[in-house]
């Protein structure tokens, strides 16, 4: 998740004007190889109530897994799509396609599953 931040975050450098193209395009390959390893990452038993102060991850996530399952999805379709619109270079469809990517998925997951570390 740490990496998926910092990807975005260069990628948003790029589109800002501030920083390089040849970051952008590898943070936008670093995205798009992360994002299918996110399904591994939240195993049963790994939500903030199990592992209190270490996972912020709600118990939400194994109660509705098919919506859970759908969000990654949108992720890893997203992250590619986005590496495209990078290759591609043009600074307004890359801005709209990390837009989308950054509310349909990270925002819209982040939103319903994301708690706190100390359980909430
Ligand atoms: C399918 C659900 C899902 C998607 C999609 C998702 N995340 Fe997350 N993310 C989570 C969950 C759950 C946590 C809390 C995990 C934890 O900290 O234990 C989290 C935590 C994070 C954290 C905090 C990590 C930490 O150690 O505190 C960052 C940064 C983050 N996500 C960035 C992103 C970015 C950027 C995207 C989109 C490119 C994204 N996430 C997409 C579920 C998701």
């Amino acid at each position: 998740m740490d990496r998926l931040g910092d990807d975005i975050k260069a990628i948003k450098l790029y589109v800002a004007g501030q920083g390089a193209r040849e970051a952008a395009a590898a943070a936008a390959k670093d995205l798009e190889t992360t994002a299918p390893l996110v399904p591994g990452l939240f195993p049963p038993g790994s939500d903030s109530k199990a592992l209190p102060g270490k996972s912020a991850a709600k118990p939400e996530i194994w109660d509705n897994p098919d919506d859970f399952q759908q969000l990654e999805q949108a992720l890893t379709t997203g992250a590619a799509d986005l590496r495209k619109t990078v290759d591609a270079g043009d600074v307004a469809t890359i801005r709209d396609s990390m837009r989308s990517l950054a509310k349909n998925a990270c925002g819209a997951c982040h939103e319903n599953y994301r708690g706190r570390k100390d359980g909430d």
